[in-house]
């Protein structure tokens, strides 16, 4: 099914493509603007974690998971080709009908300028035109910005959490939600 997902889509501002090799340093200096990730999720990305996602992909815990149904994806503006950030796909999990985002960033200085929701609901629409019945997302609880960007873009419905034991701050819980796209 990932097949049908198409490399490159325009929005009003945005030109979202496959991100390539050579936008991996960029990329990597995108995921160094999220500043408070370790507070949010209690780490921060590894050095080598772009790099990573692109020759081996950031494959989810399924048995026979394959880099043929992950895709890295590039987010440009189109007025001045800007790399602003990026996502993730994973085709195909937890269900075959599933795309799952393991993640999603802008980078800070183009933050609170809807970039954000103008994106996902290209990729919303792009899956379903692929064929896909739903998107889904984990987020941390202590990530209230990123929450509220993911309720805002329509994943409201919980289908899985869990949390750490205790209440300290190297303590987190994770939800996992759904859009339903039909
Ligand atoms: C979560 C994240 C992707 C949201 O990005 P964003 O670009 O700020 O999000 P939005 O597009 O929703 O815009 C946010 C705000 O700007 C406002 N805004 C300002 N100018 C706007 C414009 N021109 N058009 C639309 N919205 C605009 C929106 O109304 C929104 O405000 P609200 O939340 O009070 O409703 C970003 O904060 C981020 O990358 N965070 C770090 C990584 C992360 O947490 N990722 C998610 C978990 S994986």
């Amino acid at each position: 099914m990932s097949l049908t997902f198409i490399g490159k889509t325009e929005t009003e501002r945005l030109l979202i493509t496959d991100a390539f090799i050579e936008e991996c340093d960029e990329l990597q200096e995108i995921c160094e603007t999220w500043d408070d990730k370790k507070l949010m999720e209690g780490e921060d990305f590894e050095p080598g974690y772009i790099r990573k996602c692109l020759t081996e992909g950031d494959l989810p815990p399924i048995p026979g998971a394959s880099k043929e149904n992950y895709r890295l994806k590039s987010f440009h503006l189109k007025e001045s080709g800007r790399l602003i950030g990026f996502t993730d796909l994973y085709f195909g999990y937890p269900t075959e009908k599933t795309a799952w985002i393991s993640i999603f960033l802008i980078s800070k200085v183009h933050r609170k300028e809807g970039f954000a929701q103008e994106a996902i609901e290209a990729i919303s629409t792009e899956c379903i035109r692929a064929g896909f019945d739903q998107i889904g997302i984990g987020v941390y609880l202590k990530n209230l910005r990123g929450l509220r960007f993911w309720i805002k873009a329509g994943f409201r419905e919980v289908t899985g959490i869990s949390a750490d034991a205790g209440n300290g701050e190297n303590a987190f819980a994770l939800i996992r939600l759904i859009k339903k796209l039909r």
